[in-house]
This record gives C-alpha cells, sequence and structure tokens, in this order.
C-alpha cells in the first residue's frame, strides 16, 4: 500500500478530501460525485420558497442549459432513462418494433427498449472506442425497425455523419443516449444538437448531477411541444384553462408519463451547470497526462482520439493485456479500476447470447478504466500512473 504523508492531501473548500487520514493508506476513487456548496445553498432557498415541484427553476435551469450547452431545445426530466422512454415513444417504437443499438453500454439504455415492449437489436462496435460502428448497422435493418439509438461510450461522441447517413437512407430516426457525453463535441458543433433526440444524465456520478435527473434535446419545435406535453401526462400546462372548481381545464389527446424534473433538483442542475467549463477542462487535464504517459507503454492499448471530436471524458478507458492481474495490482495499491459497464446482451432478458458480435466480445476481454473525476489531485494522478509503470 502506498501511505500517504503527513498533510499531503489539501482539501479544497466545499470539496471532499480524498485521503484526509494522515494514517490512511492511499485511496484513489474511480468516481466522486461533487455536490457544491453553491448547490446546496440553492436547494435550501428552493425548499423554503414553497415551490418545490416543477417550476421556474426547472425552466431557468433548461434556458441555462441551452446557452451552456448549445443546443436548440432542451427538457428536463427525471432521469436518463425516462428521456430515451420518452424519445422512443416519440419515435413511434411500441410493441413488437425493433431498435439498432449497442450492447457497450449501461441496462437503462435497453431497458428503455424493452418498457415499449421493443426489442433491442445489437450492433457491433469499435474496438478502439466502444461505440456502435455504423458499417453494421445496415444488414440488420427490417420492416420492424424503428430507430437507430447510440451511446457516447466514456463521452466520446460516435461517428455521427455515417450513423445519420444509414439511418436516413433508411428513414430511421436517430436517438443518442449521451448519458457519458455532457460538453462533447463533434466537428465543432455540441452534442444535443445533431439527432432528432438526445438524453442526458445528471445522476451522482456524471459530469453534473441533480442527484438523479436527465435532460432530453430536440432539434424540432414541433418536437419540443410534443416532449413538453408528454412528459407531464400529455397535459400542456401553458395552456390550460383555469376553472372555479380549482382543477384547470385541459385536453390530453397524447399518451404521457410523469417524467418533469422538480425544483429541488433543478436547483442543484442550475449551480452545477456553472462549474461545468472547469469541470470538462479538469477532466481533459488528467486525460491528457494519462495519454502523454501510457501511450508507449507495453501492455496497453489506447482508445482513439480523432481531431474532429471533443470527449465528454466521463471515464478513461482503454485495454490491458492481463486485466485482471492488472485489476487486482491496481486494487492492492489502493486504486479503484472497473470496466463500469461490461456488455450487456449477456443478460438473459436479452435471450441467448450473440455470436455476430466479433468485436464486442474481444473488447469484453480487456477494457478497463481508470479513476477520472474533477476532484482527483495531480498527485493521485501521478500516483495512479506509478502503480501502472511499476507493472502487473
Ligand atoms: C450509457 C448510459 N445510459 C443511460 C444511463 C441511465 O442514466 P440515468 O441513471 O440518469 O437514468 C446511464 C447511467 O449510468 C448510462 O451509463
Amino acid at each position: 500500500m502506498i501511505k500517504t504523508s503527513r498533510n499531503k492531501h489539501k482539501t479544497r473548500k466545499g470539496e471532499h478530501a480524498i485521503s484526509k487520514h494522515k494514517d490512511r493508506p492511499k485511496q484513489v476513487r474511480m468516481f466522486s460525485p461533487y455536490v457544491s456548496e453553491d448547490a446546496i445553498k440553492r436547494v435550501c432557498q428552493t425548499l423554503r420558497s414553497g415551490y418545490i415541484g416543477e417550476g421556474p427553476v426547472v425552466e431557468e435551469f433548461e434556458e441555462e442549459f441551452k446557452k451552456a450547452i448549445g443546443v436548440p431545445y432542451a427538457l428536463a426530466v427525471t432521469n436518463c432513462t425516462t428521456a430515451i422512454h420518452l424519445a422512443l415513444a416519440m419515435a413511434g417504437v411500441g410493441p413488437g418494433d425493433e431498435v439498432i443499438t449497442s450492447a457497450q453500454t449501461m441496462m437503462a439504455t435497453s431497458h428503455a427498449i424493452l418498457a415499449h415492449y421493443a426489442k433491442p437489436v445489437f450492433a457491433d462496435i469499435q474496438f478502439l472506442s466502444g461505440n456502435i460502428n455504423p458499417l453494421d448497422i445496415d444488414h440488420r435493418i427490417n420492416k420492424k425497425t424503428k430507430a437507430v439509438l447510440v451511446i457516447h461510450w466514456a463521452g466520446y461522441p460516435c461517428d455521427l455523419d455515417e450513423i445519420h447517413a444509414v439511418a436516413s437512407r433508411n428513414n430511421l430516426p436517430v436517438i443518442e443516449d449521451a448519458a457519458h457525453a455532457l460538453g462533447a463535441k463533434y466537428k465543432g458543433k455540441a452534442i444535443g444538437s445533431l439527432s432528432p433526440y438526445t438524453c442526458f444524465s445528471f445522476q451522482a456520478i456524471k459530469h453534473i448531477t441533480t442527484g438523479d435527473g436527465g435532460m432530453l434535446c430536440v432539434i424540432r419545435g414541433a418536437d419540443y411541444q410534443q416532449a413538453k406535453r408528454r412528459r407531464w401526462y400529455g397535459i400542456d400546462r401553458k395552456q390550460r384553462k383555469p376553472s372555479i372548481l380549482g382543477e384547470p381545464i385541459w385536453d390530453v389527446t397524447d399518451m404521457g408519463y410523469k417524467y418533469h424534473m422538480n425544483d429541488i433538483a433543478a436547483s442543484m442542475g442550475v449551480e452545477h451547470l456553472k462549474k461545468l467549463e472547469s469541470i470538462l477542462k479538469r477532466r481533459s487535464q488528467i486525460v491528457k497526462k494519462y495519454r502523454q504517459v501510457l501511450e508507449c507503454m507495453s501492455g496497453i492499448t489506447l482508445f482513439e482520439d480523432k481531431e474532429d471530436r471533443k470527449s465528454a471524458n466521463l471515464f478513461f478507458t482503454l485495454h490491458v493485456d492481463n486485466r485482471e492481474d492488472f485489476a487486482r495490482m491496481m486494487r492492492s495499491k489502493g486504486i479503484e479500476v472497473s470496466v463500469v459497464h461490461l456488455r450487456i446482451d449477456t443478460n438473459k432478458i436479452f435471450g441467448p447470447l450473440r455470436r455476430d458480435l466479433p468485436v464486442l466480445a474481444k473488447f469484453t476481454e480487456s477494457h478497463i478504466s481508470l479513476p477520472l473525476h474533477n476532484l482527483l489531485l495531480d498527485e493521485d494522478v501521478e500516483c495512479v500512473l506509478q502503480c501502472i509503470k511499476e507493472g502487473w
């Protein structure tokens, strides 16, 4: 175990030290939820305001989000899973339909498909990104296919031009699961501004958190109006007419859900959004350091890093030889490493194991992610790298 020296770990105001106790072995955590003091204050203010449901702070969060990310329409929802579920509903996905997607993701992506009694059809991925391979989509499309649902693994954008090309040839909408990709860019444009539907997550360990929360971004005004109704039982809040009997008058025409965010969560969102730029910057500094040192190291294969896109760096994933030995060695030195998510299609709910995803099978054997969050200190990064240099 590496011991921390006395007072070695400085704590920043309002942030939790990773290792505070002088005698505790150093622990480098994979993730660290970040809640700012300003967010705590704002939540208290909202709690005392008498308005804690969906109200003015949700609207404020959406407005600030649009400006900060550079997207035309944004709707705050309860989480990313519900954003994907709503997007699939809007794309017309229903019982018996098929959606082409990737299995290298968290369970949430395909559960949203299953919740519509539709079937996820898994396409293969790219070894050096973990993202869906656009060349493996076309031959999986048939009459039942209703949408293409892609994931930006670790925050590194997919090959969106190629994905949009195959989707539009087949008249299919593209939904982006951008749970990992807040602040990512593709060819200079913000993720969230490129496909008909993009879904973000503000769950605890994401770039910014609202405890739990999500954002559905759309690019057409009509979709925005529809999404706004359908995230609350199909009711158009703005068009409701007051009634002397108390409940406003409305006429619901679309099937909807209770998916809207509340003002308590949005209060955290508004404050954390102000930190997003510095969070992304810190993550990118750490990744730069990791890449510099690990680039030529034997037993390690780094992922691609194309000039035409900017990752949001939620994770730093790489391939290592002898992964179990690597993980054992890192953990024995107090450093958390994790695959984060293993291919989901091996779960029985998705049917028998696929044999037609050879790259995913190879990827699954060797990928691993290193600690990456904005509370990592330079010395933590050095420690991670030193341990790797010492071998496994
Ligand atoms: C790729 C991916 N999609 C969707 C989700 C679900 O996000 P949420 O917890 O906000 O529903 C996650 C959560 O970690 C995820 O990693």
